[in-house]
């Protein structure tokens, strides 16, 4: 058993999927005791009404703020390369479209993925992954979609696999394949669906659990609504659960085709219309907004409150890519959240733990402040929520726990470092 004691204020987050109206309303309980028996918590409470169990090892939390360990339900961590010089002509004025129509983007990180190895992506990827836990975040999903050969998707989701054994996240494979077309399909990109939907494909992706989760690029400079569909109804057949990046650029009805298909989170949202946000309400879409992204791009954000007035469950991710979110921090995109986007700390919280869980499915388990939760926690070197995020360019996470364990623990001189 291990009491974590002397909490500044337990953040008691409930579990997801919480709806919009409800996630600025959430409990702390100041000085707090929380306990873990069996990576579990167990129990939690008032520090002066706890009676200590027998052979209960005790870990000072300083007075410090506690809250479950965050959530990324979206990102791109495995890749090779790198894109600094979109960053540039951005700012010189092309759009992120125009760099993806004139041949960069996302096929630029493609070429230099097909020529990494296997265990060249593990080596890029776990220093990403070791700083991404040091800033608290203890699950991370991570999609494949930068192979776009069937060898290349496969071996990205191998490297995921990997991973998962390598360092404490716990890791999540989404099957992205309908990324974009690849160069040598690119007048073809019906003919490239069929080699990454093919039975044999699918079959060895589901019977490996290489993945539980199948996304597709509904966009533009990507895949239509009718290809979309399309993937993500073959892709269910053999178990893998829909999820889309939709209304990213330009508005084409994904957030319908998500609501339609009954994927569990749609993702972006930037332009994202009334009926689009009604449609996701009625199907219990999970909304996951990615700040960062329209932030690094310099461009409009989704419009959360509206999103969050309709009452649905709204999550945060990264968006971490070479492209469009070089941005590995969650409590970063979460201060991003709150300012641009204003959404409040709580909700912040609440959409980068709850209702990211329920964005992977794992909203059982994972993500909430509840008995019989796992102990995935973060302890912070600030006494309560609200000045965490009021501080974004300094990581405040002093101690992370994963299933009970200890796995990253910081003075305050060595966390101070972002
Ligand atoms: O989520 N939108 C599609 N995919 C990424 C960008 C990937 C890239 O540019 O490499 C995104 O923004
Ligand atoms: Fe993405």
């Amino acid at each position: 058993v291990l009491a974590i004691r002397n909490i500044g204020e337990l953040v008691v987050v409930p579990p997801g999927p919480v709806g919009g109206r409800l996630m600025r309303d959430v409990s702390a309980v100041r000085s707090a005791t929380l306990l873990i028996d069996g990576g579990r918590i167990v129990w939690f409470g008032l520090d002066n009404e706890l009676t200590v169990p027998p052979d209960c090892e005790t870990l000072d939390a300083q007075c410090g703020c506690v809250l479950p360990g965050l959530i990324d339900c979206h990102t791109h961590t495995v890749f090779a390369g790198t894109r600094e010089h979109e960053f540039t002509q951005r700012i010189e004025g092309k759009s992120y479209a125009e760099i993806a129509e004139s041949g960069g983007g996302i096929r630029v990180t493609v070429e230099a993925v097909r020529a990494a190895s296997r265990e060249q992506l593990v080596e890029l990827a776990l220093p990403r992954l070791q700083r991404m836990l040091r800033r608290g975040v203890t699950t991370v999903e991570i999609k494949s979609g930068y192979g776009l050969t069937v060898e290349d998707e496969i071996k990205m989701l191998e490297v995921i696999q990997r991973l998962n054994t390598l360092q404490p996240i716990e890791l999540v494979a989404t099957y992205l394949a309908a990324h974009t077309t690849p160069r040598e399909c690119a007048a073809r990109p019906d003919a490239y669906l069929d080699l990454v939907l093919d039975d044999a494909v699918l079959t060895r992706i589901r019977d490996e659990k290489l993945a539980e989760f199948c996304d597709v690029f509904c966009e533009r400079t990507a895949f239509n609504v009718e290809q979309s569909r399309r993937v993500l109804a073959t892709a269910k057949r053999f178990g893998l659960t829909p999820r889309l990046h939709a209304d990213q650029i330009t508005q084409s009805g994904a957030s319908m085709l998500a609501a339609e298909v009954g994927a569990v989170s749609a993702d972006h949202l930037e332009t994202i219309d009334d009926a689009g946000i009604a449609a996701l309400k009625a199907a219990g879409c999970v909304a996951v907004l990615l700040p960062g992204c329209s932030f690094f791009l310099g461009v409009e954000q989704a419009p959360a409150r509206r999103i969050l007035d309709a009452d649905l469950p709204v999550a945060l991710a990264t968006d971490y890519n070479p492209g469009s979110a070089m941005i590995e921090s969650l409590p970063l995109v979460m201060h991003i959240a709150c300012t641009q986007m204003r959404m409040t700390p709580t909700e912040a919280i609440v959409a980068a733990t709850a209702n990211a869980a329920a964005a992977l499915e794992r909203e059982g388990r994972l993500g909430a402040i509840q008995t019989g939760m796992q102990a995935d926690l973060i302890i912070l070197d600030v006494p309560n929520h609200q000045r965490w995020l009021y501080e974004p360019g300094r990581n405040c996470v002093r101690t992370v726990v994963k299933k009970g364990r200890i796995v990253a623990e910081y003075g305050t001189a060595d966390g101070s470092a972002i």
